[in-house]
Formats: structure tokens, sequence, C-alpha cells
């Protein structure tokens, strides 16, 4: 065990685990969800998700972890038996084949970063058309998610302090920082407020059930949670740890970015009278001709600073998606981290070459017949995140009601949290998770399936 290392301080797993869940869920999926679903309505649901579901589902990972001090496999084996470790390697798989994609987005928002900072990008006009040529050059996509996952692996090879722990501390107050200055520029805009109210002002009149599936798939993707991210990390911390209060300062920053994000998205949009509803291309398409509108110098500064917040965000998080087969590899079958780090990274980088492909380069990925002429990229990302995170969640929390059992669960969150027992919140977990939480995860996991 002495090899496995661990995180030097309660600070840095809440940074890394805090860098794990900001990510490009946060600040590109998130506007882009919370506009296509009526703005502030979005928001106030997917917050009270936040609290309710997903924090009892966080301290679960993070309980399961520390007590079994191994990977997601390792942990689930080591607590349950063969058969329940095969929860933990459908995470595993889960977090090689969302990485795989997740990759490719960063590439997409690292080119952008190169080409608005020292390129030519604001001068295209049509943002839209650029986008769609950009995703389906193969060159410029090719080269960038390389570069993305080479450096991923470069900080995950130095190991859990040296690497993801310093990275995170850097990397994170830094993307903070970031997101501060752009939201005061934005709110200075004219006609910003008008964002601000869109945003912040709830009108339930417009609330739709789909927003409800919506919120929870996103807030679970978001906190990283149904996939033993968490697992993993928290089989790096001390057992004098607080759990309790570890899991609400990650749950606080996450979705204290996701806020941000909204808050600098939403009245760059309405300063531009563009409307909020763009989906996924939000980010791509209809910001460029906000950085465009701000001038040749500012949009390069402010444009730039914006797509280098999303590879900071998108960094942290590949460093964890990364992190979980590396655990695995290095404590089941005692590979040597350097190998187990640099084969996986490029093993999921070539995973992930159809779904570069998919987007306009070639055809057969581009337009999937067995599944209703979608592209490879969104398949995976709709198999293997929207659909299996809540089912590896609903499984967890199978897994704590009927085999780990409360009682185990609670003395492990009680170690370094000694007023746990008996409190309020060990109620409230354990209600959430063992009778709760399963029943709300497996309705949306039917309801995915079937939409999709
Ligand atoms: N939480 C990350 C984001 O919001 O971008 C994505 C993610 C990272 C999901 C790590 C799952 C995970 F294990």
């Amino acid at each position: 065990m002495a090899n496995r290392g661990g995180f030097s301080s309660k600070l840095g797993f809440i940074f890394a685990a805090a860098g794990s869940a900001v990510g490009l869920g946060n600040i590109w999926k998130f506007p882009y969800e919370a506009g296509l679903n009526g703005g502030a309505v979005f928001l106030v649901i997917y917050l009270i998700l936040t609290v309710v579901v997903c924090y009892p589902i966080m301290v679960g990972e993070i309980a399961i972890g520390r007590k079994a001090q191994a990977n997601a496999y390792g942990s689930y084996k080591k607590l349950g038996g063969r058969k329940w470790g095969m929860i933990g390697l459908f995470g595993i798989i889960c977090g090689v084949m969302i990485l795989s994609f997740y990759n490719v987005v960063a590439g997409w928002a690292f080119g952008y970063f190169l080409e608005i900072s020292f390129g030519s990008l604001l001068k295209q006009g049509n943002y839209s058309d650029f986008f769609n040529s950009y995703v389906a050059d193969i060159t410029d996509n090719f080269i960038f998610s390389f570069c993305f996952m080479i450096i991923t692996a470069f900080i995950v090879v130095k190991g859990v302090q040296g690497g993801i722990e310093k990275a995170s501390k850097i990397l994170m107050p830094v993307l903070f920082i970031i997101l501060i200055g752009l939201i005061i520029y934005a709110i200075t805009l004219p006609n910003a407020m008008d964002g601000v109210k869109y945003y912040l002002l709830p009108d339930f009149s417009t609330f739709r059930a789909e927003a409800l599936y919506s919120a929870l798939g996103q807030a679970f993707f978001s906190l990283s949670l149904g996939m033993g991210a968490l697992i993993t990390y928290g089989s790096y911390i001390s057992k004098n740890d607080n759990i309790i209060s570890s899991a609400a300062m990650i749950t606080v920053m996450d979705a204290g970015v996701a806020f941000l994000a909204g808050l600098l998205i939403f009245p760059l949009i309405f300063s531009q009278n563009l409307q909020p509803t763009a989906g996924p291309g939000l980010v791509f398409v209809v910001l460029p001709g906000v950085f465009e509108a701000m001038g040749p110098f500012i949009g390069r500064v402010i444009g730039g600073g914006f797509f280098l917040l999303l590879c900071f965000a998108a960094l942290t998080s590949t460093i964890s998606l990364l992190e979980v087969p590396v655990a695995y590899l290095v404590d089941e079958k005692k590979w040597p981290r350097k190998r187990a780090v640099w084969l996986l990274g490029l093993i999921v980088f070539m995973v992930g070459i159809p779904s570069m492909l998919s987007q306009g380069a070639v055809e057969l990925f581009t337009k999937l017949g067995f599944y209703g002429d979608k592209d490879f990229l969104t398949f995976v990302a709709e198999v293997f995140s929207d659909v299996s995170l809540p089912l590896g969640g609903c499984l967890m929390s199978i897994f704590i009601a009927v085999k780990w059992k409360k009682e185990n669960f609670s003395d492990e969150i009680a170690q370094g949290n000694p007023n746990y027992k008996g409190s309020f919140l060990e109620k409230f977990i354990n209600v959430m998770i063992t009778m709760v939480s399963p029943f709300i995860l497996a309705f949306l996991f039917i309801n995915t399936v079937l939409a999709k």
C-alpha cells in the first residue's frame, strides 16, 4: 500500500477533487443546458438536486474509496467480493470512454485558445460555418487533442501528490481568477443586465419535465459521480479527514463555478442581442461573435482568456479521468505507474479517434445508421455518460444499502468526524442513499434510455 501515494493534506484533496468536478461540464455544458431549459428555472432545479441527491452520493463514493484504500474495482471487490467488483470495472470502462471524447472537445478548446489569442479566428464572421469546418478538419484536431493527452499524462505520471495535487492547486485558483475577471468585464456591457435577469429570476411557467432530467444528469456528470473517480481519489485521503466537510466544499466549488459560468455567458450573449438557446455550439459558435464585437485587441484578450479557462478546467478533469484506470492497473495488475499512464494515454487517445472523425471528417462516424444517424461522439457521450453515470450512482447506492450496510458506511464517515453518529446529517445521508436515491436514479436512468 505504501507506494500507492496519497494527498498531502485535506486541502490538496479538495482542490484535486474539485478540479475533477469543475470542467467542460461546468463551463461548456451547464450554460447551454440552462439556456435550453429556461435559464433561472434550470438553475434552481440544478442546485436543489445537487444538494439533495448528488451530495450524499459523493459522500458514499469517497467513503468507499477511503475504507478500501484501493481503485474503483478493488474497492468494491474488497468490501463486497468479486461480483460487486464488476460495478467498479464498469465505472473504469466508462471513465476510459468518457475521456476518449472529452479529450477531443478539450482539443477544440485548446485550438480555439491558440487561434483566438494568436491566430485570425476572430475575423471569420460566420462562426457557425467556421466551427463546422474546424471540427471536421482532421489535422488540427489530431494535433491539439494529442497535445492535450500528452499534457494530461505528463501530470498523472508524476503521481498523486507531485502531479495531480500540485497541478490542481495552481490551476484551480488561476481558473477562479480568470472567471471572476471575465464576469466583471461581462456585466459592465450594455444590456448585460437582461442576461443576469434571465439567469437569476425564475419564471416557473416555463417549467418542463425534461428540465428535471437534464438537470440531474448534468449535476451527475459535473460532480464526476457514478464512475469511481471519487472512489479513486477518496482512497488517497487520510483516515483523519472529514469526508462530510470535504464533500461539501467540493460540491460548493463545483456548483459555484457552474453558477459563475452562467453569470459570465448570459450577460455576454444578451449584450449582443443573441439567443441563449443555441445548444452545444453555444460556447464555440455564439461566443466568438461576442468576442469579435469587443474589438481586435480586447477580443483577443477576453476571448483567449475564456478558452484558456476552459482548457484549465478540462485539464484537471482529464487528469482524474485518466487516474481511474491508471490506479486500477497499478493496484490490481502491479504495473509501474509510468507504464500504466503512457500506455493508457495512448490507448484512450486512439479510442477517441472515431469521435474525432465523427464531426464531418468521415461519413461512417458522422452518421451512425444504427443510432438514429447521430454522430459517434454523441453516441459515446450518451451511452457512457448520460446513461451510465446515473446507473453507476444507482448501483453504488444499492451496494451500500444491501452489501456494505449503512452502519459500516456511517462508521467510516465517523472517523475524522466524531460528531457524525446520531446527527441529522447521518440520518439524511442514510435515508437518501439507501431509500431515495436508488429509485430516483433508476427512474432517471429509464427515462434517459427511453428518450435516446
Ligand atoms: N466533472 C467533469 C466536468 O464537469 O467536466 C467531467 C468528469 C470528470 C466526469 C471526471 C466524470 C469524471 F470521473
